[in-house]
């Protein structure tokens, strides 16, 4: 198996702050409910003329920009989203254009909603591995989110878990690196969301699903890979419920400064999730060379998604 190796990472966040207060001003809720229920206290919403795209392609320009690598090495391009800007040119298309990838590249966009940055990278990396006689071995992969144009204002089960947001990272597929990811799908427990949307799940569901997908996903990269959680420096699930990942670390007997949290500021950004808070880690230090990580996504589909990997070079 061909490892791939993380390299580097970028992220953007819109302009419009919505507080739990300000959205009890808006649905029959309140701080005290949001934030006892899920830990979120805050998101970001896209402000008026402000686009999904926009935030790919700042998150984007800011990992290829971090990795000291030019446009031209990238060999494909993949972005996890279920809220694109256009139905047709996928993100990664406008991303393309916008960064001057090479033409002759694979650019693609890939839906599996929360799960959608897991899913990108799996896919990724499958199609830099077919591609064995191109010497461009990096792939850039993107998670963003415009989630408030889907959701419907009047309904507080599902209008105040959301944010809007962009991730992106490098990674380089490499020889030797170890890696391991776990995808799957139980499209048997789908709740529809109309195309355009607006959003519908069934909450409690999808709970149940989560608290049962990530430790077992978790479970299954860390047995391909011959590792323990002692072993991993850091677990980043997908944010959308902070009691989510506390039954989590409860059921696994982890420990909790592992597995980091960021959704009191940013909410559940969906498929920008991961990446967003790979992007935190990064910017705050605490994603360093020769780190293994874990990240795990679960998501609407209903799906779910796992991997474990390494941060570029040795640890110091
Ligand atoms: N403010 C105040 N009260 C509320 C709100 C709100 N915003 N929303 C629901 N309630 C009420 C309900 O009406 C219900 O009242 P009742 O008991 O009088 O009927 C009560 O609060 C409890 O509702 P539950 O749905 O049982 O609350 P729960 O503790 O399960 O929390 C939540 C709901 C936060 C949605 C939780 O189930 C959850 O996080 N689930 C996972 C959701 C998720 O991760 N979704 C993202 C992936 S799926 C996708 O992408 C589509």
């Amino acid at each position: 198996m061909k490892g791939f190796e993380l390299i580097s990472t970028g992220g953007a966040l819109p302009g419009r702050l919505v507080t739990n207060d300000d959205l009890s001003r808006m649905v029959d809720t309140s701080d005290e409910w949001i934030t006892t229920r899920t830990g979120i206290r805050q998101r970001h919403f896209c402000a008026e003329g402000e686009t999904i795209t926009d935030l790919a392609v700042k998150a984007a320009r800011q990992a290829l920009e971090r990795s000291g690598l030019s446009a031209a090495d990238i060999g494909c391009c993949v972005c996890g989203t279920l809220s694109s800007q256009y139905a047709s040119p996928s993100t990664a298309c406008l991303v393309q254009r916008d960064l001057g990838l090479a033409e002759d590249i694979p650019v693609l966009d890939v839906n599996a909603a929360c799960s959608g940055f897991i899913y990108g990278v799996g896919v990724a990396r499958g199609l830099l591995a077919t591609r064995e006689n191109d010497p461009r071995r990096y792939a850039l992969v993107i998670g963003c989110e415009h989630l408030s144009r889907l959701m419907d204002m009047t309904d507080r089960s599902t209008c105040v878990l959301f944010g809007d947001g962009a991730g992106a990272a490098i990674f380089e597929l490499t020889g030797d690196a170890e890696f391991a990811i776990d995808l799957g799908a139980r499209g048997d427990m789908a709740i529809t969301t109309p195309a355009g949307g607006p959003i519908g799940m069934d909450g409690r569901a999808v709970f149940r699903f989560a608290v049962d997908a990530l430790p077992r996903s978790l479970g299954a990269v860390l047995a391909a890979t011959g590792h323990t959680i002692d072993d991993l420096d850091w677990v980043v699930c997908h944010q959308a419920n902070s009691r989510i990942i506390d039954h989590c670390v409860k059921k696994l007997q982890a420990d909790p400064d592992k597995f980091y949290k960021n959704m009191d500021r940013h909410g559940n950004t969906s498929a920008a999730s991961i990446p967003v808070a790979l992007n935190e880690l990064a910017e705050q230090g605490r994603l360093t060379p020769g780190m293994r990580i874990a990240c795990i996504g679960f998501g609407g589909g209903l799906t779910w998604g796992g991997m474990v990997l390494k941060v570029k070079g040795s640890k110091a």
